[in-house]
């Protein structure tokens, strides 16, 4: 590849090229032309998945392009994909990508806190929080933890480093006011990271809200087909991200170019799949609604949902999973076996609808009959018809 090529197609560490966008311009045009390189003659729109370990350098060892820990070529759009969706026109937001959301976790987490430290956690958040509460507790760190719903980490909060926000919550789809929080949190000198994973960047950006840090596993909707996990950390704080980056040099959580690429080419159709999924589980939501055997019945588009006038605020669109409960776990379980459109697995965000019952994993608070489903890109009445059916034919 001649200079400019690698110039054209790459541009240089630490920066992102202008979109060149239509001022004002839409969700799938700015998903479709998400982290574009400038277009090169005879090279594809998107570059290929740059494969290599370490790269030609002779003299000083200078980037952008050194060791394949580091830095890759491949992640660079990848990231200025992602960053240009959760903080359009922010050129100032830094984004980096991680091998899982896990891994994005993680390297917020404890790039930024020190024994001493009080971090605050959801206490309903994603069921791998807990592993982490305990690896905290055992480097010395105080571990508070609060309830997503109702800003009840408002509580918690005098004397913290690091507020930790889930929202929506996975799996109770409760949602708190993150402005609100973030304004307490900065009062007191805590810093705040908001997982951005149920709500995508086109539902939700963090960092508009004015936390810190967006943070989000990319295994799910982001990408959508169920069949890579990438995570990523977007910041605007450069000594903060400095750190974030350090620890990803130190652990080498990094994604594989080709997973990098194919979460690139994943984003290019993000709206036209969350608008589907999305609009789908409000169906699903309503038409469950009503029904005598479902309970505790939460999406946080639904109007009377108790998420509603917060997530209202703050989200543009409202997520691809709804959760209810089943009465008893045998009926739970009846009625996953009964769906033919559904796939009974883990896991959310995907084209291809999924439900489960979370209590099989034991961690998180749920009745033995929650179901947590992720609605996908079928047809809308032929998903919402397998769900009643399998309900009617699980009744007795
Ligand atoms: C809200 C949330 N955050 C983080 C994660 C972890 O992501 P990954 O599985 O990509 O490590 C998950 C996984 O389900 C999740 O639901």
């Amino acid at each position: 590849m001649s200079d400019s090529a690698a110039d054209g197609a790459y541009g240089t560490e630490g920066t992102r090229k202008e979109p060149g966008l239509p001022v004002g311009a839409g969700d799938g045009t700015r998903a479709v032309r998400a982290g574009l390189p400038e277009p090169v003659k005879h090279e594809p729109t998107l570059p290929g998945p740059v494969f290599a370990a370490h790269f030609h350098l002779p003299g000083d060892p200078t980037g952008p392009y050194t060791y394949g820990r580091d830095e890759n070529p491949t992640w660079t759009l990848l990231e200025r994909a992602i960053g240009e969706l959760e903080a359009p026109g922010q050129e100032s937001v830094e984004t980096l990508v991680f091998a899982s959301g896990m891994a994005a976790i993680s390297s917020v987490v404890f790039s930024q806190l020190r024994a001493g430290d009080a971090v605050v956690l959801p206490s309903d958040g994603y069921q791998a929080l807990p592993l982490v509460h305990d690896q905290l507790q055992s480097y010395g760190i105080e571990v508070r933890t609060a309830p997503t719903g109702q800003d009840a980490q408002l509580e918690v909060l005098d004397g913290a480093r690091l507020l930790w926000i889930e929202s929506p919550s996975n799996p109770g789809l409760d949602v708190c006011d993150i402005r609100r929080l973030v304004e307490a949190a900065h009062a007191r000198g805590a810093l705040v990271a908001v997982d951005n994973t149920l709500a995508t960047p086109l539902g939700q950006r963090p960092l508009e809200l004015g936390a810190d840090f967006s943070v989000a596993s990319g295994t799910k909707q982001l990408t959508g087909h169920g069949d890579i996990l990438l995570g990523y950390v977007a910041g605007r704080d450069a000594e903060a991200m400095a750190a974030v980056r350090r620890w990803r040099k130190i652990v080498g959580a990094i994604p594989g170019p080709m997973e990098a690429w194919l979460a690139h080419r994943s984003i290019a159709t993000l709206q036209l799949r969350v608008d589907r999924q999305n609009a789908t589980a409000l169906a699903l939501a309503e038409a469950l609604h009503g029904r005598p055997e479902v309970t505790g019945l939460r999406y946080p588009g639904l109007p009377d949902d108790p998420s509603h006038k917060v997530a209202s605020q703050q989200m543009r669109r409202y997520g691809c999973v709804v959760s209810f409960t089943l009465p008893s776990r045998a009926r739970a379980d009846r009625f996953l076996e009964a769906l033919r459109v559904v796939d009974d697995a883990t896991s959310f965000g995907g084209v291809r609808s999924t439900a489960e019952r979370r209590g099989r994993w034991g961690g998180d608070a749920v009745p033995e009959g929650f179901i947590r489903m992720s609605v996908g890109a079928e047809d809308p009445a032929d998903l919402v018809a397998d769900v009643l059916r399998a309900l009617d034919e699980t009744a007795h």
